[in-house]
């Protein structure tokens, strides 16, 4: 179980913090740069620019218009990574001092990560004591390339890198900002992107279980074009626009989306088993949240209220947004809003 404090601790890379009140989050996603720069120094934070870019071959020339749209200069940035490169794991280990615990989760690590240990890197935090002595410890790897790459695409931007999260966290984050009432109930956060879906399980303050699917709005594209035997921008076209084809499209879509749904019901399952409580609210965020019909499809497979919610909710919009062009879009900048309002 991480506390909300804790995982603002995780932080693979810890480069340099300075006292900036513009927090700058750059979510580099599948298919589209989001880009948000929130003054901090505000009651609450105030959202000053926003920037949505489709990522092209020239992911570097990508990055760099989306920050010059910003219309800021000399910018350090905080980041996040995702996917089959990251692994965070909740785990339950005999109780030791900090110093046995460094050496003791690497061996840990090692039954949990797919790569050779000198790959990556492999942060903790301790979560609590547990009855038997033993405690649970939040174990996180993330390969070096994938960092590496990550620096280097940011530094070729221009941009300083202030921190590098995990998207699931940073979705976190900004649920949390988002939530006024109480929160004591069991949510799962669902950020569906076109490449994958970032499960996170939380309770109050604490989250029980963070996932990465590689199945997303892509997949449901991919299905359409094989199915229909259509080049694959028009069936995104397809896809997003109900009004063409909608009855051909609707079991291609349903079928494509219920691989997503099943895998995600296995993690509710995972959850459900080993806590005893079951998924009462199922947040949804992400471009692929748009789906026409996705309630339905989601009703379907789990069960739990679903809510589509809003990262900027509890943020102010500066009057320099264009509040029209951010609406339809909002969906997609769970990530880069967490990131925004990242402690740092
Ligand atoms: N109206 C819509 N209906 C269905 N899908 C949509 C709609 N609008 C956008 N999408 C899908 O949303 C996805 C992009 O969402 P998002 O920006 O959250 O993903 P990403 O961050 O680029 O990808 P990832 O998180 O996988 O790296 C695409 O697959 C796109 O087809
Ligand atoms: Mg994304």
């Amino acid at each position: 179980m991480i506390k909300a404090a804790k995982i603002k601790e995780v932080v693979m890379q810890r480069l340099f913090r300075k006292k900036e009140q513009l927090n700058v989050g750059v979510d580099i996603g599948a298919t589209f740069i989001k880009a948000v720069a929130i003054d901090k120094s505000k009651t609450p934070p105030e959202l000053t620019a926003f920037s949505y870019e489709p990522l092209t071959k020239d992911t570097t020339a990508s990055v760099k218009k989306a920050i010059t749209k910003l219309g800021i200069s000399n910018i350090s940035v905080n980041t996040s990574i995702s996917g089959p490169s990251v692994i965070v794991r909740i785990v339950e280990m005999p109780g030791m001092s900090e110093r046995e615990l460094k050496s003791a989760v690497k061996f840990e690590a090692e039954r949990y990560i797919p790569y050779k240990l000198d790959e990556v890197i492999t942060d903790f935090v301790k979560l609590e004591e547990l009855t038997g002595g033993k405690i649970s410890v939040l174990l996180v790897a993330a390969k070096k390339s994938v960092i590496n790459n990550r620096i280097e695409l940011l530094s070729g931007a221009g941009l300083t890198l202030r921190a590098i999260d995990i998207d699931s966290f940073a979705i976190m984050n900004a649920f949390l900002n988002s939530q006024k009432e109480s929160k004591d109930i069991t949510c799962a956060l669902i950020d569906i992107g076109a490449k994958i879906t970032n499960i996170n399980i939380v309770s109050g303050e604490q989250s029980y279980l963070t996932r990465d699917i590689q199945i997303a709005g892509d997949d449901i594209t991919v299905a359409i074009a094989e199915k229909l035997n259509l080049k694959k921008n028009k069936a995104e076209t397809l896809k997003v626009n109900p009004v063409e084809q909608k009855n051909e499209r609707a079991p291609i879509i349903k079928d494509a989306f219920y691989n997503l749904l099943n895998e995600i019901r296995l993690s509710f399952d995972f959850y459900e088993n080993r806590y005893g409580k079951n998924v009462q609210k199922i947040y949804v965020s992400g471009g692929s949240s748009r789906l026409e019909g996705i309630s339905d499809f989601i009703k379907d497979i789990l069960s739990g209220d679903i809510v589509f919610w809003d990262p900027f909710n509890n943020i102010n919009m500066s009057p320099k947004i264009d509040t029209a062009a951010l609406e339809p879009i909002k969906a997609s900048f769970a990530v880069a809003v967490g990131l925004g309002l990242r402690e740092s």
